[in-house]
């Protein structure tokens, strides 16, 4: 029971704001008071007089009020209360709150005590698994806020995944834990990320083939969709090595980037990264390789015919890997996937291009000039496994590449007897 605790609620601006006011009522139930301190984003989602009514207590939410001061300034708020509340705890407030900020009268208040603080966070999947969430909380948790949740599960946005803020009783759980010495503090272990210990090897951009110290033979990838693979993978946890080919594009952080040339060296530096769980292949690997690479600068001769190009087949890193098993010693990674690129006859082609290759998953996309996505910024996918064919809708680079990071944890989050039957 809560006999006579003190809640401050502090309601910030997410979908999950209808959660508090189950929350309030549940506080009530077990004989705490509540009192509420709603955010200007967060009475877009839920209204202060529902608050008001709930908790039958003044609602405060501006702190420039000379009323609201008079009566009660923001340091009173957190005075009188034993334990506050963030709920929903929004990506923004908790960055302002790891911050410092003093920017409105809930960042004030949170700022302003002494009192112990409990946050329920409530974002979109990819908010709460981004780089600056994930310091923001760690930051938060060093000072001493405790956190309960996010959940996982389907949210508002047509998302799955963490950043759905707790169950109102769980909440009351964590505030019991904290408040009350009949039960031991709450604990839920942290949001793990789900690749915390995966190795991946992805490869990304093109490759050059030298004809001649000057020339090569090389293709238009970018790297763009082979490098937001490789960062949403660490994203989720995954240590990950990228293997690139010549591209524009920085080197994502929280990875090791391995800068390569030739398809051969490409090969080379994927076998180079050693055992891993997950290889992707993104690079547009260049089919063929000059035969005989001129060690000096081809010269033209006068009335002579153009030299010949002899080529010759350049290594597949795809097929490679996905036989790796074959030989002894090498281990094939559990998850190995491609991409195909094609101008026509799209899905039947990735269809035979997986099994011809020997990969799990292929992902199939358009190359023709139409589509646009060379160098472009979107790309149509279709995920092509033992199982069937997966249409994905037309998504900016970076979304194609957390879906896949998304499907890929599912995958090893998956009993082996669902992934026998994938
Ligand atoms: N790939 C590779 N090594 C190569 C060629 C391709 O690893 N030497 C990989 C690519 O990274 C991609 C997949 O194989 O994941 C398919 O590439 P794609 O160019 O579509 O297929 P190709 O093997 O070139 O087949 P085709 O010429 O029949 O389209």
């Amino acid at each position: 029971m809560l006999n006579g605790k003190r809640i401050l609620l502090i309601v910030a601006g997410g979908i999950a704001a209808f959660k508090s006011l189950e929350l309030i009522r549940r506080l009530r139930e077990r004989g705490a008071s509540v009192r509420c301190v709603i955010t200007a984003a967060g009475a877009q989602f839920v209204t202060p007089l529902s608050l008001q009514a709930l908790s039958e207590d003044r609602v405060y939410s501006d702190m420039f009020s000379l009323t609201d001061e008079s009566e009660m300034g923001h340091i009173e708020l957190s005075r009188e209360a034993d334990l506050l509340v963030v709920a929903p705890a929004t990506a923004n407030i908790l960055a302002r709150m790891a911050a410092g900020l003093a920017d409105d009268l809930a960042a004030t208040v949170v700022l302003a005590t002494d009192k112990p603080v409990l946050a329920a966070p409530a974002m979109n999947v990819r908010m709460w698994t981004h780089a600056a969430t994930v310091a923001n909380v760690e930051t938060l948790k060093k000072r001493g806020v405790t956190f309960v949740g996010p959940n996982d599960g389907a949210m508002a946005c047509n998302e799955h995944g963490p950043g759905r803020m707790s169950e109102p009783e769980e909440i009351v759980a964590a505030i019991e834990g904290m408040l009350t010495a009949e039960r031991p503090p709450f604990e839920k272990p942290p949001f793990e990320k789900p690749l915390t210990g995966k190795r991946a090897v992805v490869t990304s951009g093109p490759t050059r083939e030298a004809i001649d110290p000057v020339r090569y033979i090389s293709n238009h990838s970018s790297g763009k969709q082979g490098h937001a693979i490789a960062s949403a993978l660490a994203r989720l946890g995954a240590e990950v090595t990228l293997v690139s080919g010549p591209v524009a594009i920085a080197d994502p952080t929280g990875l090791r980037t391995v800068h390569v040339e030739s398809a051969d060296q490409m090969l080379a530096a994927c076998l180079a990264a050693g055992t891993v769980d997950i290889a992707v292949c993104a690079a547009a690997v260049a089919d063929w390789k000059a035969a005989h690479p001129a060690a000096s600068k081809i010269k033209k001769k006068a009335g002579s015919e153009p030299p010949a190009l002899e080529l010759a087949p350049n290594p597949d890193i795809l097929a490679t890997l996905s036989n790796l098993g074959a030989k002894p010693g090498a281990k094939r990674p559990a998850l190995v996937v491609g991409f195909a690129a094609e101008t026509e006859n799209l899905v039947a082609n990735a269809i035979d291009k997986r099994k011809r290759k020997g990969c799990d998953w292929i992902l199939a996309n358009d190359v023709s000039a139409a589509a646009g996505t060379f160098g472009g910024e979107h790309n149509t996918v279709h995920l092509i496994s033992a199982a069937g064919v997966e249409d994905w809708p037309t998504l900016a680079k970076g979304d194609v590449a957390s879906r896949l990071a998304d499907r890929i944890a599912l995958h090893f989050s998956r009993p082996p007897k669902a992934e026998a039957a994938e």
